[in-house]
């Protein structure tokens, strides 16, 4: 398979963090209802792909996300010891209650920057969110369980248009005062360009949130997900959210389509002599797997490129 030149850039990471959502993120998007097994099938090949963290699924109600009603049995499928970091997604207590049954060692909890999204993704109002995420976070934390916590809507909202950096800055930094190691920003409807990324960072870091807790999460709905990622790497974020294959969007936000295709983002760290830990090809090979049991070709370039 053929692999890029390695030309090494300036102010870059020697090695960054994959974190791979295409099981969660990914999968909650599609049409087609994807059995447990593939799906468990999809996890085993992404960790012999080499990902290190793999968010698994989401303890969310049911019939607010259907693809990813199957949370329980599919954890029973998975071996929770292949990764080292192999998360689910939970809103609340009984989302919580259901990851402890299910023996999960890390849960993400997924904040909003916005009133219109909370509302919309949560049930909640912008400070509702932060009082149902309290026990949640106390109570996983209190178990010995690792806790992320996303934040969405941090570069533009559907519903409000532009979201100030401030307020992006506030709910994040709570969000890590109630007890998150890693912050999550998400770029949910893939509007961001790099100027806005470096001036977010830099508005984390000014209220105290170093670049060590912070992890991005772009959409590549306007096809800036890979400058935005080299951008944050440029200013020394080392850990990246992206989904195999370019799969994933949030049925909740409007216009919201890919996540950032770990490829595309392997291929560029590669020819940058970035270390990610990852195998391109078997990688390939399993969203070309994936995408046959979708029943659609892959969105990521460097997939279509590759196979
Ligand atoms: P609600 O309807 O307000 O829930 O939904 P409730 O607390 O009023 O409870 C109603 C019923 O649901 C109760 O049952 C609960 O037990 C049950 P009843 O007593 O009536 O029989 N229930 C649950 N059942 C199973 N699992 C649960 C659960 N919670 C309550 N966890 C809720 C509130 C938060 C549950 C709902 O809004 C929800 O599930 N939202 C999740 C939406 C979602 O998953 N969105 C996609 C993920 S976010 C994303 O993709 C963005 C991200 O990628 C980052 C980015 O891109 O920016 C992370
Ligand atoms: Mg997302």
């Amino acid at each position: 398979m053929r692999v890029p030149q390695v030309v090494p850039g300036e102010r870059l990471p020697a090695e960054i963090t994959i974190y791979e959502v295409g099981p969660r993120d990914g999968l909650q998007n599609e049409q087609a209802i994807v059995p447990a097994e593939v799906k468990a099938e999809f996890v085993r090949r992404l960790v012999a792909a080499g990902l290190r963290a793999v968010e698994v699924t989401s303890f969310v109600h049911p019939r607010w996300v259907p693809q990813l009603a199957d949370a329980a049995e599919l954890i029973e499928l998975v071996d929770l010891n292949i990764a080292p970091r192999m998360p689910v997604l939970v809103p609340n207590e009984r989302g919580l209650d259901r990851a402890l049954a299910a023996g999960v060692r890390e849960v993400a909890i997924f904040g909003s920057a916005t009133e219109s999204f909370a509302r919309r993704n949560l049930n909640q109002s912008l400070d509702g969110q932060f009082t149902m995420f309290e026990p949640v976070v106390a109570r996983a934390r209190g178990a010995g369980l690792a806790v992320r916590a996303y934040v969405s809507m941090c570069f533009g909202d559907p519903w409000e248009g532009d979201v100030p950096l401030t307020q992006v800055v506030d709910v994040g930094r709570r969000l890590v005062e109630l007890g998150a190691s890693q912050l999550s920003l998400g770029d949910t409807i893939g509007v961001g360009t790099p100027g806005h990324v470096r001036a977010l960072i830099a508005s984390f870091a000014e209220a105290g949130v170093g670049v060590e807790r912070l992890a991005m999460h772009f959409h590549d709905t306007y096809g800036q997900a890979l400058a935005n990622a080299l951008t944050a790497m440029q200013c020394g974020v080392t850990t990246f959210d992206a989904s195999a294959g370019g799969l994933g969007g949030c049925p909740y936000a409007e216009s919201a389509t890919g996540n950032l295709a770990t490829e595309d983002l392997v291929w560029q760290s590669q020819g940058l002599g970035i270390e990610t830990g990852v195998d391109l090809a078997a990688l390939v090979e399993t969203s070309v797997w994936m995408a046959e049991r979708l029943g659609r070709p892959s969105p990521s370039r460097a997939v279509q490129a590759l196979s």
